[in-house]
């Protein structure tokens, strides 16, 4: 099998962390080579400009967050995401350019042509070879949000701007069916891990 780039994306509540674990244990449960990390971070550039983005005390306008999400990405790409492919090793990133598309597109208002621009320029044409988009509606999203100590500068946001970032996904995902599994998360734990299971099997393996 040649070696998988998947990401898992979603709004902010979506259950990520709960699934990547499912996605690791999938992995492991049939010896697959494979890396796990995450955007904005992966580097050590790319997790100190996760602290500087996260940061609520930061001020960092439209334009310039999205070019910090890019330059982020593109040493990921660099130095984690292309050389472990290259080896053979298949590489799971918690986040990746959709929620640039959902996040500083549909929640701040970049023009998603001008996302486009930076996506070719830094990518170069590389996809995802699936993406699964984790989707639960809103109320579950901003409850889960609120029950987290400490919110980081995102996760101050108010409802619209989380109704615009799921908005942007769901878009994205009917847009590009071959790409994206979309995942029901509002449902049981387990009920969720199987229908996770599935798709890794029949878009890895082709079982
Ligand atoms: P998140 O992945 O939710 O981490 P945690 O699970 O630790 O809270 O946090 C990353 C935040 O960064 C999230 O709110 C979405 C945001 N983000 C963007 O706005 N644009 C991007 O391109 C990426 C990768 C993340």
């Amino acid at each position: 099998m040649k070696a998988k780039f998947i990401t898992l994306d979603g709004i902010d509540g979506a259950g990520k962390s709960t699934n990547l674990a499912v996605i690791r244990e999938w992995f492991e449960a049939r010896a697959l080579p494979v890396v796990f990390t995450r955007e904005p971070g992966g580097t050590a550039l790319g997790e100190a400009l996760r602290e500087i983005l996260l940061n609520p005390a930061t001020h960092a306008g439209l334009r310039a967050e999205t070019l910090l999400m890019f330059a982020a990405r593109r040493q990921h790409l660099e130095d984690v995401i292309l050389p472990n492919l290259a080896n053979g090793v298949n590489v799971v990133s918690d986040r990746f350019t959709d929620a640039t598309f959902a996040y500083q597109g549909g929640g701040r208002g970049v023009e998603t042509a001008d996302i486009e621009i930076l996506e070719n320029w830094v990518q170069q044409g590389f996809q995802p070879d699936l993406t699964l988009l984790l989707d639960v509606p809103l109320e579950v999203s901003l409850a889960r949000i609120s029950a987290s100590r400490e919110k980081d500068r995102f996760e101050q946001e108010e409802a619209d701007f989380f109704t615009r970032v799921r908005t942007v996904y769901l878009q994205r995902a009917a847009a590009a069916p071959a790409r994206y599994a979309v995942i029901d998360s509002n449902r049981d734990k387990a009920v969720v891990k199987a229908e996770i299971e599935a798709v890794l099997s029949a878009r890895l393996l082709g079982e």
